[in-house]
């Protein structure tokens, strides 16, 4: 008996060497040392021998089995880890290879800053009103009391058309009139946004394309001072609390009286620097009450209403927060300056 126990002994182990799969070896193991397996069956044989020789084929079936459950264990191991191997070569997925990026997408910087706007007006209780990149004559000059041969029209190069009365528009203005007539007799609190074209030399400070967001407040008892105050808190709040501004007058044919603000430099905090031209203060937008013909175009009885408009630049305003020197870059698509933002 001790015979045939060496004999399964070396057998299995033979067998165990021989088997190239896991799944070989599973059957092995249940042949082997599973409950009905060939140790099973000899240990069942004990009650054959005699007393004397029990104790010693016990002690041998044991370490048999001890032996058998060790050689099995290690030879699973070394098959699963070739047949891992195999099946990574095989394979189309290479674990080993890094990750491919997921390109991430992002916001342009000038939508950012005009989100912002939109954030802060809304706040303010002014809707945004979408209106045509694509104008007549009428609506970008005349209804704003451009007359034809105007000189104010010089300060903005325009793109014309086949059909002579069709024009891109030069700023976001016209809006006012498409926004005064979409509303009347309701008063008006509303941004128009956009890309607006001028035929211009492109270089650094200016570009043939860029965005505006346009203002129009328009109802009854609306004076300078909501003007004023309104767009001191819009600088407030896009620039810093501690922000001053101040209103400097000037010329635009659609406002009466008219005006310049400009917010204390935020470089500099307005002790003088190269951004502010050691002035202090920088230029931000353009504003002023709604000409009593501006209003009467777009519908209202300026004897019964007023209004104020102002009209601003994100790509000035960005410049100016970023320290960008190059109106190009915004519309260049160069993702190593997107990237940035
Ligand atoms: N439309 C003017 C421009 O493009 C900017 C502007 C100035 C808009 C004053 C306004 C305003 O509404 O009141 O230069």
């Amino acid at each position: 008996m001790l015979a045939q126990l060496n004999e399964l002994h070396a057998q299995s182990i033979e067998r165990l060497n021989q088997s190239t799969a896991t799944a070989e070896l599973e059957a092995w193991y249940k042949e082997t040392l599973g409950r009905k397996g060939s140790i099973y069956l000899l240990t069942r044989q004990v009650g054959g021998l005699s007393p004397e020789e029990r104790p010693a084929f016990g002690k041998q079936i044991n370490i048999v089995k001890n032996e058998l459950q060790a050689a099995y264990d290690s030879r699973l191991a070394e098959l699963k880890g070739s047949e891992l191997q195999a099946q990574m070569k095989s394979s189309a997925i290479d674990v080993t290879l890094p990750g491919r990026p997921q390109p991430k997408g992002g916001l342009h910087i000038i939508s950012q800053t005009m989100r912002d706007i939109y954030r802060i007006f809304g706040d303010m209780g002014f809707q945004i009103f979408r209106s045509p990149e694509v104008e007549t004559d009428a609506y970008n000059f005349e209804l704003l009391n451009f007359p034809p041969h105007h000189p104010a029209r010089e300060m903005q190069d325009t793109f014309y058309t086949s059909d002579e009365d069709v024009i891109l528009r030069t700023h976001t203005s016209p809006g006012q009139i498409r926004a005064m007539r979409a509303y009347y007799p309701e008063p008006v609190r509303v941004i128009l946004p956009g890309m607006v074209y001028r035929n211009e030399q492109v270089n650094a400070r200016s570009h043939l394309q860029f965005t505006q967001v346009e203002g129009l407040a328009v109802g009854e008892d609306i004076s300078m001072a909501d003007l004023k105050g309104t767009l001191t808190d819009f600088a407030r709040r896009m620039f810093g609390a501690g922000r001053e501004t101040r209103f400097r007058a000037s010329y635009f044919p659609f406002t009466e009286p008219s005006a310049e603000m400009d917010v204390t430099c935020f470089v500099c905090e307005a002790k003088g620097c190269q951004l502010c031209k050691y002035t202090g203060w920088l230029e931000i937008l353009g504003c002023g009450m709604v000409h009593p013909m501006v209003l009467r175009n777009g519908g209202y009885d300026p004897e019964k209403y007023t209004g104020f408009a102002f009209g601003l630049g994100p790509e000035r305003i960005t410049m100016l927060k970023y320290g960008i020197t190059d109106i190009r870059h915004f519309w260049e698509n160069d993702l190593r300056f997107l990237q940035q933002f």
